[in-house]
């Protein structure tokens, strides 16, 4: 595995791959890496000729500076783990190389998408992701690039992007990866205490019983049951549980087979905030 921390490196290197005819996968990361990014890794290099991976806590998009202070680091683990699934390149630049005149002014209209949901509990947080990925695109010249559906507003997000920008990158969705006990791995999960974690697959218990009512329960009704049922665990302090399509986000009101429909949901426990959802239709 080649590792650059430099644009101009990256990009020349790649070029080169590219004009050789060579496929590109690419799998974007903020490190910390777990069992669900190298599922991407491994999908990613089954599916092309060379599997470039990005490792970069990107500032712009935490809307909360101990959230990004807190963010786990450790590149020489992760680096041995990309290593582990045949990563070919690791791009890893610092804040000063991805944006050198500082805060970065750009902003998108992602339109309904941005408003809700993730959108609307951390301003600000959809366009620093934008401005990141439209930029390690520019960099890495993907073919695929591929994403998991944890962070399925995210995804629905860059598909918005690739169509603004009209940038050549297929987008490729890819499957949550939870651990055994139904908990969505997610980078965050270390910093559960125990208990925490332990309690913490309650969260996916909820959503699998919320789409298993869909037969007897309306949308605003399966809302209500999702809210009820935290109600006695304190630990939980549930942020939002939307019912919403699948294209644009928006809330669904009635079930309608043609409309794909996931149920969001976001949970802070202790301290650590957790997002997951559940495809109903
Ligand atoms: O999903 C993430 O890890 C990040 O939001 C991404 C896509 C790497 C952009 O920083």
């Amino acid at each position: 595995m080649i590792t650059f921390s430099k644009i101009v490196d990256t990009q020349t290197f790649l070029y080169q791959q590219k004009t050789n005819g060579l496929k590109i996968g690419f799998v974007p990361t903020m490190g910390a890496l777990h069992e669900g990014h190298l599922e991407l890794m491994r999908r990613a290099k089954q599916e092309n000729d060379i599997l470039v991976a990005s490792i970069f806590v990107n500032p712009i998009q935490f809307n909360n500076k101990e959230d990004l202070k807190k963010y786990p680091r450790n590149l020489n683990r992760d680096a041995e783990l990309l290593k582990s699934v045949g990563c070919d390149v690791l791009f890893a630049p610092d804040t000063k190389e991805m944006y050198p005149e500082g805060q970065i002014s750009k902003s998108y209209d992602f339109g309904d998408i941005e408003h809700v949901m993730e959108g609307s509990s951390r301003p600000g947080h959809f366009n620093g992701v934008g401005v990141v990925v439209s930029r390690l695109f520019e960099i890495c010249i993907p073919h695929n690039a591929y994403f998991g559906e944890k962070d399925f507003q995210q995804l629905a997000i860059i598909k918005k992007l690739v169509d603004i920008e009209n940038t050549r990158v297929n987008i490729v969705p890819c499957a949550i990866v939870r651990e055994a006990d139904g908990l969505a791995m997610s980078s965050r999960n270390v910093r559960l205490t125990d208990h925490e974690r332990e309690i913490a697959p309650f969260i996916y218990q909820t959503l699998k019983m919320a789409k298993s009512s869909k037969d007897t329960l309306c949308p605003k009704k399966m809302k209500a049951f999702v809210l009820e049922n935290f109600i006695d665990k304190t630990e939980f302090n549930v942020e939002y549980f939307e019912i919403a399509d699948d294209t644009n986000l928006q809330p669904v009101k009635q079930w309608n087979e043609e409309v794909g429909s996931l149920g969001f949901i976001a949970v802070k426990l202790g301290k650590v905030r957790l997002i997951d959802n559940i495809r109903i239709i």
